[in-house]
């Protein structure tokens, strides 16, 4: 897969693919759709004191480093697992300027997070745990994780990746997370709600990141 780093509204860049026309994040600002949808709707909406999050799609690691920054702010440890098909190169993590745009520290914990071991659980700070599954998410079976409280779900859009978003994988969802966990998605797709609700989420539109009128969050009662 041919990919291209592009530089976003907010300055923070992101990768592009463009045999599929898709971009990793919003053309609108990377850091400040990452920040915005699965930080401040997500993972600070989830009151668990020791929240596992699970990712759907690794790709840059954005969402990754945003999260071990926050626990540590925070002082919450995280357990973060995140499911990734195509894992990027070498040379396009060094393309990325997340850490250099945040700090000395994000950039440690940046080049951490992208060299610890595939499908291995590394500590990467005090407060955060990773464990990076090189796997794909309409194969993979939710017995082999621990239960979850807060899901981002960041794969390609519903239109150029259907079969991550059909209604089978939000049951399956659905079934690993513990009771008061939350699902966040930069997606506000009418279909894609209902499909959460079938599953036995309830749902709510939320006002979305610059550039996106809505986005959805749905919550396990
Ligand atoms: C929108 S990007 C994720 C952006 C990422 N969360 C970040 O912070 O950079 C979607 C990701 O889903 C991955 N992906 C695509 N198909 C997949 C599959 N079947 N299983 C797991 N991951 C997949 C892609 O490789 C890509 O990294």
């Amino acid at each position: 897969m041919q990919r291209k780093i592009v530089t976003t509204e907010d300055g923070s860049k992101t990768l592009f693919i463009p045999g599929m026309n898709e971009q990793y994040h919003s053309v609108n600002g990377a850091l400040t759709e990452s920040e915005y949808v699965y930080i401040d709707k997500g993972y600070r909406h989830n009151q668990s004191p020791k929240p596992v999050v699970l990712e759907i799609g690794f790709g840059t690691g954005l969402n990754a480093l945003l999260t071990a920054i926050e626990a540590e702010n925070e002082k919450r440890k995280t357990t973060y697992i995140s499911l990734e098909k195509y894992p990027i190169e070498q040379t396009e993590i060094e393309g990325l300027n997340y850490g250099s745009l945040i700090s000395k520290h994000a950039e440690e914990l940046f080049a951490a997070l992208h060299t610890c071991e595939w499908n291995l659980k590394t500590q990467i700070s005090p407060y955060f745990d990773l464990l990076k599954l090189k796997t794909d998410l309409t194969q993979f079976s939710f017995d082999t994780i621990p239960s979850v409280d807060v899901i981002y779900f960041d794969a390609f859009g519903p239109d150029k990746q259907p079969e991550m978003w059909n209604e089978e994988i939000f049951r399956k969802l659905f079934r690993s997370c513990n009771p008061g966990a939350n699902l966040v998605t930069y997606s506000a797709k009418g279909e894609i709600r209902r499909r959460m609700e079938r599953s036995g989420y309830t749902s709510e539109l939320l006002p979305g990141p610059p550039g996106k009128r809505q986005m959805l969050r749905a919550t396990r009662p």
